[in-house]
């Protein structure tokens, strides 16, 4: 008797998986030798700590350009007329922490709703019905509304710089909404939860992934989205992305629809973003793996290096997908997600059994024009990709990009571009081609993290003989060690973090600000290779109570911020502090609570995050699930000093056979009023994500994703069952049915957001 196959993993949270179990976490191990020899001199590690509290003495790095982001302050009032008034940053009232469903900005602020999930981008696609029964989803939004970027259009319609009524939102359409069923809220019965999956079900859902591309306008301030714009264009599983770079017409990325190794079908999980200094789109693929399958019997049917490589990217035999894609039909373009090697030949161009390789990249798209193809920029590793944000540009010298690769344990990347950077290029007309010469050649690197404070950008090539000869994994050339970024990572010995999300540069100074989101297994006696002692880069490891549940490791995440050393974008050592760390504003100030954060400011697991060009205000977002028994998911602006404006702090556990772990971190200038404040709570169940602002600084858009999330599966067609109704209970839409949807925000009087 045959039962259908239910789908037993459906509820993991595919945002929260790690399959880092290298043994690079006993950073302690260096750590403890450290502490031994410092013991030894001055007694224990209590009167270290004490005798070198407050005594972090990073030199603060000298030039005006260094300055932190301040309000500027009046001139001294003399016979000249009195100035006008000064525009205070942070000049708001923090908002309070809600469990509304609803979206709270402050006083003097209103959010509206832009662009929700099903909303047509083009004239001939019907309103969207929101009960489950619409099609079409290639010319509609897609679902899990994700990063996003602002780029402006002239007011008669060509590309431009400045400006700030008219523009093209590009976005990420990362996931839909799965708990228990497959993407329920599409479909009006809340879909099949069984194995095949109907057709149109997988039809619907591939094609709520992917990205959007929108015009918006603003008519004497109240935005909109234009549906029939010509520019308006929808990115979807089918797709056809170029595969760019060194990895282009490898052997590892030869597929069935690929021979070559030279293409691929659409770009899935999309998450954070980044904008080229030539105006293109960067998207993130992040948690890609979990839409693929695996058979059970593979590890025996390959029997080479590929298992591996499958392992290390989370994928280990027998790996069921996420939605059952594969279940769809006989034709291609379901039969490609189960990445088994089923066919005969030697270079696998009769399967799909080098299919992921083809997954995990940035992807850099022109937002201004449809007719051009969005290429995967190979050069830049694959891992799971969240933003990727540019250093400071400086003429003649080469480019830098950072990116994180979020997964529990996972790492920090840098690349470096062959080409110097030629001011010209910032407009230049063929804008992929200019993406091509950066971004098609460099160098890669990943961090590691000391202990001083300082840390290493170690470089990812075949050339070092330790990746070479590494024994876990026996690359072939470069593009191998590119494609297997993380086992590359491994290797040289980088260091785990606790999954690093977006990554921004303060335009004030250049330094590099990363989310780490949280850790679950951050721990101070590690259990399992996916467990991991606290180091000075990560160096909580608590208890934190939801309810009657107890959360283990750092489930509240922090954010930490680098400075590149001298050569700047060619630096290969740098020196770090913790921005700020995330807790509960009641959680203990000594062990949790380390950056004072007050009721106006407490956060948990920083992910979205952004640098306004305009005001300097630095922007980030909660995806959290550790709080949210206190309040819904929020955006907080902060105006950060720089790496080492605070000091080091000494923390102390103890272990089970009554010695002590203790572990130095470097953590910034504590939060002030003036320097930190909530600015916006999303409805319930939602993440905050994307950050993006006209030139002027004058229109904020926002993402919100996944409201609702929470409800069971079992109450689709209850509306009175749903934890969210939003934006249906904003006025916005028909149906009840929570949606992502993009909020623009503006501030009543005309002016900046953040003031
Ligand atoms: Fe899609 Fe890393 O959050
Ligand atoms: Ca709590
Ligand atoms: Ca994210
Ligand atoms: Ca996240």
């Amino acid at each position: 008797m045959n039962k259908p196959t239910d789908f037993a993993r459906m509820p993991v949270d595919h945002d929260d998986i790690d399959s880092n179990n290298s043994s690079n976490e006993h950073f302690s191990t260096v750590l403890q030798t450290r502490l031994s020899r410092r013991n030894m001199l001055r007694g224990s590690a209590a009167t270290a700590a004490t005798a070198l509290l407050g005594s972090f003495g990073l030199t603060a790095c000298g030039g005006s350009d260094d300055d932190p982001v301040t309000p500027p302050t009046n001139p001294p009032t003399g016979t000249t007329p009195p100035p006008a008034p000064v525009e205070k940053l942070l000049g708001f009232t923090a908002v309070g922490k809600s469990l509304a469903d609803t979206v709270v900005v402050p006083a003097g602020y209103t959010a509206t709703v832009l662009y929700a999930l099903g909303d047509p981008l083009t004239s001939s696609t019907p309103a969207y019905k929101n009960d489950g029964t619409d099609t079409d989803f290639e010319n509609r939004a897609g679902d899990h509304h994700d990063g996003m970027e602002f780029f402006s259009l002239s007011d008669s319609g060509g590309v431009s710089t400045t400006g700030a009524t008219r523009g093209l939102l590009a976005m990420n359409h990362e996931a839909t909404t799965n708990e228990g069923l497959p993407s329920f809220f599409v479909h009006a019965n809340g879909g099949t939860n069984a194995l095949p999956r109907p057709a149109l079900e997988v039809d619907k859902e591939m094609a709520l992934h992917g990205l959007s591309v929108l015009e918006v306008r603003s008519n004497n301030g109240k935005w909109e989205y234009l549906k029939g714009s010509n520019f308006n264009r929808r990115v979807h599983q089918q797709t056809e992305v170029q595969i760019s770079g060194p990895v282009r017409g490898n052997a590892l990325v030869k597929t069935k629809y690929s021979p070559d190794g030279t293409k691929f079908r659409g770009t899935i999980n999309n998450c954070g973003t980044g904008r080229t200094p030539w105006n293109t789109y960067l998207s993130g693929e992040e948690n890609w793996a979990g839409y693929f399958t695996r058979s059970s019997t593979d590890n025996a049917a390959r029997g080479d290096k590929s298992v591996a490589s499958l392992n290390r990217y989370g994928m280990s035999q027998g790996a069921s997908s996420r939605h059952g894609w594969e279940t769809g039909g006989v034709d291609d373009k379901y039969q490609r997600w189960d990445i088994s090697k089923k066919g005969t030949s030697t270079d696998g161009t009769d399967d799909y059994r080098n299919e992921l390789n083809g997954e995990g990249y940035i992807v850099e798209m022109d937002a201004y024009d449809k007719t051009r193809p969005l290429k995967k920029r190979t050069a830049l590793g694959r891992f799971a990709h969240e933003s990727a944000s540019f250093g400071r540009l400086t003429a003649g010298q080469p480019l830098a990009v950072y990116m994180g690769d979020d997964s529990r344990g996972e790492y920090i990347y840098k690349f470096v571009s062959t080409a110097p950077w030629n001011p010209a290029d910032a407009v230049a007309l063929d804008r992929i081609a200019t993406g091509d010469k950066y971004l098609d050649s460099g160098k890669l690197y990943v961090a590691k993290f000391n202990a001083d404070g300082k840390g290493q950008w170690i470089e990812l090539t075949i050339a070092n003989s330790v990746i070479a000869n590494y024994a876990n994994y026996k690359f072939a050339d470069q593009a191998d060690v590119l494609v297997n970024a993380r086992l590359a990572a491994d290797a040289v010995g980088a260091t785990r973090m606790d999954r690093p999300e977006w990554c921004a540069v303060n335009p004030a100074n250049g330094e590099i600000y990363y989310t780490l989101t949280n850790n679950s297994n951050r721990r101070v006696e590690p259990g399992s290779s996916s467990q991991v002692a606290p180091d000075a880069a990560n160096p909580r490891s608590y208890t934190d109570m939801k309810g009657s549940t107890a959360q283990l490791g750092n489930s509240n995440g922090h954010i930490i911020r680098v400075r590149e050393d001298a050569a700047g974008s060619t630096a290969t050592s740098f020196a770090w502090d913790v921005y700020l760390f995330g807790a509960e504003a009641a959680a203990d100030a000594a062990r949790i609570n380390l950056s004072g954060l007050t009721a106006d400011q407490d956060f948990s697991s920083p992910d979205g995050l952004a640098f306004s060009n305009s005001t300097g205000i630095c922007w980030f977002q909660t995806d959290d699930g550790a709080y949210t028994d206190v309040t819904n998911c929020m955006m907080v602006a902060g105006l950060p000093g720089k790496v080492g404006d605070g000091k080091k702090v000494t923390l102390s556990y103890p272990k089970t056979d009554g010695s002590t772990l203790s572990v130095d971190t470097f953590v910034g200038k504590a939060a002030s009023a003036d320097t930190l404040k909530r600015f916006l709570v999303g409805p319930v169940g939602c993440e905050l994500t994307g950050i993006t602002e006209t030139p002027d600084g004058k229109a904020l858009f926002v993402n919100i994703q996944h409201p609702g999330e929470t409800t069971a599966a079992a109450n689709v067609g209850d509306a009175s069952k749903y934890t969210s109704q939003w934006p249906a209970n904003a006025g916005y839409g028909a149906g009840r049915r929570p949606r992502s949807a993009t909020l623009v925000i503006t501030k009543n009087d005309g002016g900046r957001i953040g003031s």
